[in-house]
């Protein structure tokens, strides 16, 4: 059964990007929300919507998930993360979380979130593990609801709000790494609409859907209408190779900003397969990414 305003729904993961999204369209709805978080006193903004919670917790403790869950009709996994601060932390957040998850709303609708390029085989960690998440939810809770999407775009987002950061440190052209992997990029709100509509139609349980925009592009052309908006200089593409090394050098960092990791991530691409269900099998027509641009820019991020 689809579920409907009124329900209560848990989120994890629900206080990042894309969760404040969603969870504030729920709201509107008529949802009722629960948010477990590490640090709810970063989070007390969203405290304005008489009908959320927040949590503090550990997500990965099934004993404060199974907690969480008691009275909710739907669970949706939005935990994750573009790089390991200690070796385990793939496998621990995007495999194990989701299989904790399953148990823990065991009878509640799920939905998870993966991404777009998520392939058991791939030599990117992220997009391994993400991919063996998703086998791992599914083979506990094959009525579950996957979403990849592609890279999600929107107001103070991780790619748009990067790129103009990086942008302006670079008046001769920004060097982009690997500048002809393929993307769809996805505005956040066709991804909030398509999550909501996943959530209330019955169909939808046991499908995977591929959340992606209506244009594929490289990288270059993506970071180049960015470039342009912002009225600052064309980037420069990189060779893979040229990619590899920055990616080896800058790995080294705390907290790196791109890793050898991200690099294998970014050349495998981020695009929805020909075939895949997808928005427009929701009833959401995704905007193109240049239109969308205009209403970001500038005094989104
Ligand atoms: N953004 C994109 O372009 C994109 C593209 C494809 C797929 N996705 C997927 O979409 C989901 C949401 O992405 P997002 O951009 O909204 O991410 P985000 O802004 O980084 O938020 C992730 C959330 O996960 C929680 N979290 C992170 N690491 C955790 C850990 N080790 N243990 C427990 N909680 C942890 C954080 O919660 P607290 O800090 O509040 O505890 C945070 O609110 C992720 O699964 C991501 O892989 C995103």
């Amino acid at each position: 059964m689809g579920v409907r305003p009124g329900a209560l729904v848990v989120v994890l993961g629900g206080c990042g990007f894309l969760g404040r999204a969603l969870a504030r369209d729920l709201h509107h709805r008529g949802y009722r929300l629960r948010l477990p978080t590490r640090h709810p006193d970063r989070h007390r903004d969203l405290l304005v919507l008489p009908r959320l919670e927040l949590w503090e917790g550990d997500v990965h403790d099934e004993r404060f998930l199974r907690k969480i869950a008691a009275g909710a009709a739907a669970l949706i996994n939005l935990v994750g993360i573009l790089g390991e601060r200690t070796p385990g932390d793939f496998v621990r957040v995007h495999e194990e979380l989701p299989a904790r998850a399953a148990r823990a709303g065991c009878g509640l609708r799920l939905l998870h979130v993966s991404a777009a390029g998520a392939d058991p085989a791939s030599d990117s960690g992220y997009l391994r593990s993400k991919a063996r998440g998703e086998q791992r939810l599914r083979a506990l809770a094959p009525t579950a609801i996957v979403v990849r999407p592609s890279v999600i775009y929107g107001p103070r987002d991780h790619f748009v709000c990067r790129f103009q950061r990086l942008l302006r440190w670079a008046p001769l052209g920004l060097p982009v790494p690997l500048a002809a992997s393929p993307m769809a990029p996805v505005h956040v709100d066709d991804v909030v609409s398509g999550i909501t509509a996943a959530l209330a139609r019955t169909a939808a349980a046991g499908r995977d859907y591929g959340f992606c925009g209506p244009e594929v592009m490289p990288l270059s052309e993506a970071v180049s209408a960015i470039a342009e908006i912002s009225g600052r200089a064309r980037p420069r593409g990189l060779s893979p190779g040229t990619s590899l090394l920055l990616a080896r050098v800058l790995g080294h960092l705390p907290g790196p900003p791109f890793s050898v990791d991200q690099w294998r991530t970014l050349r495998a691409g981020s695009v929805c397969p020909a075939g895949a269900l997808g928005l427009r099998d929701l009833g959401i027509t995704p905007r193109p990414f240049r239109e969308a641009l205009k209403d970001l820019v500038p005094g989104s991020c």
